[in-house]
């Protein structure tokens, strides 16, 4: 039996994955980013970010070892690389190695290149250097928004679908998806206003859904959970106790004083 390959430093990878933690970064910018970082190297290469929608790093690293790669090197990009995210991802890319026959592909870990003040300033240097590339804002209308975003849109229920880095590994950039495409097929889609947030902290129990004026917190895994959790809560009135983990305190408060129940379609 081949002993599965250890993760040490120093060794040649033949994949490199880039890992980014932007949400704001336009799918432009994003794309503008993939291509300069995958010409920085000669080995086969990948960007992805660790929130929001896209492809997430459990499938990134999937799709890496169904081509044949066995080193992968993760290496996270940032202005700098959030501190948090650094911490947690290498629990999360050991957690990888022991799922199925993935023990047998070997992961190093890069450092943040930016968290060196020499760096940073450089780089600061660098976004200053070319003269040409700055433009003046004289003979622009002043305004903080567009008038279409003064007023809020009319809907019945909040739904706030957690996209942080540790909801997406777990699958939240699909949820995103399949809840859209759920609440479409039950006729309400209008009637919800969805907001993608980031971390509301109970990552483990990933995707994490809250929905308000009711309260509660949900755990929708997959596509079934997901259409349980429009029809028996949205359409019917009902809670998926099975499915919701946690109801604020003024929720519970509410039940207890024996309140109306919250609204339904
Ligand atoms: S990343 Fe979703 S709860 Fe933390």
């Amino acid at each position: 039996m081949t002993a599965a390959p250890q993760n040490t430093p120093g060794d040649t990878p033949d994949a490199v994955l880039f890992v980014v933690s932007a949400y704001v970064l336009s799918t432009r910018s994003l794309n503008r980013l993939e291509s300069a970082a995958v010409a920085a190297t000669d080995l086969p290469a990948r960007l992805i970010r660790l929130e929001d929608t896209g492809p997430n790093l459990i499938k990134a690293l999937d799709q890496f070892r169904a081509e044949g790669k066995r080193h992968i090197r993760v290496q996270p990009l940032g202005y700098p690389f959030p501190e948090t995210l650094l911490n947690w991802l290498p629990g999360v890319l050991a957690d990888w190695r022991q799922r199925g026959d993935n023990a047998d592909t070997h992961i190093t870990l890069g450092a943040d290149a930016l968290s060196d003040p020499a760096q940073l300033s450089a780089a600061a240097a660098a976004a200053l250097a070319p003269p040409a590339a700055a433009r003046s804002v004289a003979g622009t209308k002043p305004r903080l928004g567009k008038p279409g975003w003064t007023d809020p849109p009319d809907f019945d229920f909040h739904l706030l679908l957690c996209t942080g880095p540790r909801c997406a590994v777990h699958g939240a950039a699909s949820a995103i998806h399949l809840l859209k495409e759920e609440l479409q097929a039950a006729g309400v889609a209008k009637r919800c206003l969805i907001t993608q947030t980031a971390c509301v902290y109970p990552c483990n129990r990933g995707p994490v859904l809250v929905l308000y004026p009711h309260g509660h917190w949900y755990h929708l895994p997959d596509r079934p959970t997901i259409r349980r959790f429009v029809r028996e809560v949205l359409l019917e009135g009902g809670r998926a106790d099975d499915l919701r983990f946690y109801t604020t305190r003024r929720g519970r408060a509410g039940a207890e004083r024996g309140d109306a129940p919250p609204p339904r379609f």
